[in-house]
This record gives structure tokens, sequence and C-alpha cells, in this order.
């Protein structure tokens, strides 16, 4: 179409995860509680008693108002589980929300954005939006912190730690050296931090260059309200706010936002659940003869030796159990499979058992 910037045209669009749910029914649509959903790395328990409380509390005034454009009460709440200000909060429409104002805040034609390969398949698909370059910087194979990372001179870098789709960590304090580093922002995507054991957020106490990314998709069963939030210095909050729509948080989203993420009790236990689970699907899948590294996510990608990545996928689809494949450079041999409950996770375990046992 001759309407569209160039690059537009030309982009692709970012493929999200299946929602077999949301199939069409003439896709022979399986029954919701025939499916195994392990393929875009929600939280396998549902969001706190209280957030359904304060859905169920939200009353029409509020509805008929324009929201708080900064969503100051989950600013507050957020500033104190993360002890820094609510200054150094800024409240988003989920991570993604974050990614593209950022993209836009930093990057132009000569402003190139950098990260580490294979990593979250969205930010390429931002820059391509952006019209900026993006410089890949390939990890190796344990998936350290590129040392070229450094001295791409890039406007923007990215690092997603924990990374997607490997799960793998990079220590605080290499990420506090690469910010020291920089010229431009360094923006940690922690949309998976919930289910690590350390965080980055003190870097932003001694860095006016980096931005926290946080979701309250994964650690707090909230994905369908679609809410993130960014923690940097105020300097980096107030420029952020310029490029963001004036209300990008609706009231429902901040006060379910809010009810999740002060319920502190309740996001520590389902934590706890999805890590041991965690522990316990790695094993199942090594005792199979997987290749599975370990993950600080809340998801885990195991390597297939003996068949094809691709045609497990399949025939775990056929099955209704969804789990991602992706067909990309060093990820064509391996599956990415969300940490489900302790039931899906032994069907999932049940199906992988006959497909290997399958000939050819
Ligand atoms: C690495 C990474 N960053 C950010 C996001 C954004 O999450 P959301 O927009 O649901 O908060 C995702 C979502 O899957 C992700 O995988």
């Amino acid at each position: 179409m001759k309407y569209f910037r160039k690059n537009i045209e030309s982009a692709k669009s970012y493929e999200p995860g299946f929602q077999p749910s949301f199939a069409k029914a003439t896709e022979g649509r399986p029954k919701e509680a025939d499916i195994i959903k392990l393929n875009t790395n929600e939280n396998p328990y549902p969001p706190s008693p209280k957030v359904l409380k304060a859905l169920a509390e939200i009353k029409d005034e509020q509805l008929r108002r324009y929201p708080d454009p900064l969503g100051n009460a989950f600013r507050e709440a957020a500033a104190e589980v993360n002890g820094v200000q609510p200054e150094n909060i800024m409240c988003c429409n989920g991570g993604d929300e974050l990614l593209r104002m950022a993209l836009q805040a930093f990057c132009d034609e000569n402003r190139p954005v950098a990260y580490p390969v294979p990593t979250y398949s969205l930010y390429p698909v931002l820059a391509k939006l952006q019209n900026c370059r993006a410089i890949e910087i390939p990890f190796d194979k344990e998936f350290n912190l590129p040392a070229k990372l450094a001295g791409t001179g890039a406007a923007l870098t990215i690092v997603c730690n924990p990374n997607a789709p490997s799960g793998t960590f990079i220590n605080v304090e290499e990420l506090a050296s690469l910010a020291d580093e920089l010229a431009g922002v360094l923006l940690i995507d922690e949309a998976y931090v919930d289910f690590a054991e350390r965080e980055c957020t003190s870097l932003v106490k001694d860095f006016d260059n980096v931005i926290i990314l946080r979701s309250m998709s994964k650690g707090y069963s909230l994905a369908g309200v679609r809410f993130g939030y960014a923690i940097a210095q105020p300097g980096l909050i107030t420029g952020l706010l310029k490029v963001k729509d004036s209300y990008n948080v609706d009231t429902v989203a901040i006060a379910l936002a809010t009810a999740a993420i002060k319920d502190r009790e309740y996001f520590n236990e389902c934590v706890k659940k999805v890590k041991a689970e965690r522990i316990r699907l790695t094993e199942k899948l090594r005792d199979l003869g997987f290749d599975v590294p370990d993950s600080f996510a809340n998801f885990i990608l195991a390597k297939c030796k003996n068949k094809k990545a691709a045609e497990v996928h399949e025939k775990l689809t056929q099955r209704n159990i969804y789990v991602r494949y992706f067909n990309y450079p060093k990820l064509k041999d391996k599956l990415r499979i969300s940490i489900g409950t302790e039931e899906q996770d032994n069907k999932l375990i049940s199906a992988l058992k006959e497909i290997l046992a399958e000939p050819g």
C-alpha cells in the first residue's frame, strides 16, 4: 500500500504466542478444560483474591471519569515494594508499552538500539517501526553478557534479565559495569525477575541512565489486565512521560494492579510454587534426555536431542498441549515451555514420553 511510511510497509508484525481460547470456532477449537497452555509464560495460578475484590468494588462513577493520568495509587504501592520514591515509577500499559516508549524517546535513524540475541523477539519489531538500526550482538552458548555490547555506541541498550527465551540470568554487578561504560541508556527488561533470586533496582540509585522494566503479567497473574511499570531516576521518568499517552493505564487496571502488588503474602506464595515446580519440571525433562539450562524465569528452554523440536511441538499441539517453538537461529532445536501446575506438567511429561517413543 502506498499510504504507509516505507519502514512500516516492509515491517513484519510481532507474532504473539497462539491463544487457543480466542481461535476462530471454525478452527475446531478444543474445550478450554482440555487445553494445556504453556506457550506464553502466563502464571498458572489465578490473581490474588484481593484483585477480584478490588474489581467488584469499582464504582460506575470511576468508569465515567478519566483515570488518574499517572496512576498515583499504584506508583505509591510500587515505590514501597521496591524501596524507591513514587517519582521513580511510571505506570505503563504492559511492559511492552514501556519498550515502545523507550524506542520512541531515545532512538531514530541516527540513534540505534542494541541488544544481545537471541532475546525477546519484540525488540527488532519495535526498532523497525521506529526506523532505527538494531545492533544485535550474539550471546555465547552460556548466554553470558557479550563484552561488545558496551562498545556499540547505541542510544539505547536493552538487556533482558532473566533473558527470554533462555531463562538465564546476568549478575547485577556485570550490569552495573555495563551501565557505567555506556554513553546511552540501559534498559533492563525484568519482566521475569519475580522468579529470579536478585534484581537490579539498586542500579537506579547509582546510575542516571538505567531504566528497569517490570510487568504485572507474570508474577502477579495479570496478563489480561495489561499493566507494567518503569523504575528510573526522576530525570528519565520525566522525559518518558512526554511520550506517554495521557491516559495510558485505565482506572480498572490501576485498581487491580495496586491490589495485586500490595498483597505480598499471596505473591510470595505463588512465586514459591512456580519456582518449586520449575525445579521438578527441569529434572523430569533432563531425565527424558532434554538439555535444559537452569532457569531463573517462569519458563524453561529445552533442547531436543533425539527428535526435531518442530516435530515435537507439532505433536504436542495435536494433543492440545501448547508450548512455544521459535524458528530462529540458535532456537530451532529447542522448545520454550512455561511452568504450569504440577498436573499440567505431568500431562506434558506423559505426552513427551509417548512422542519420544514413536519411531522416526
Ligand atoms: C521479555 C519480555 N519483556 C516484556 C514483556 C511484556 O510483558 P507485558 O507487556 O505483558 O507486561 C514480555 C511479555 O511476554 C516479555 O517476554
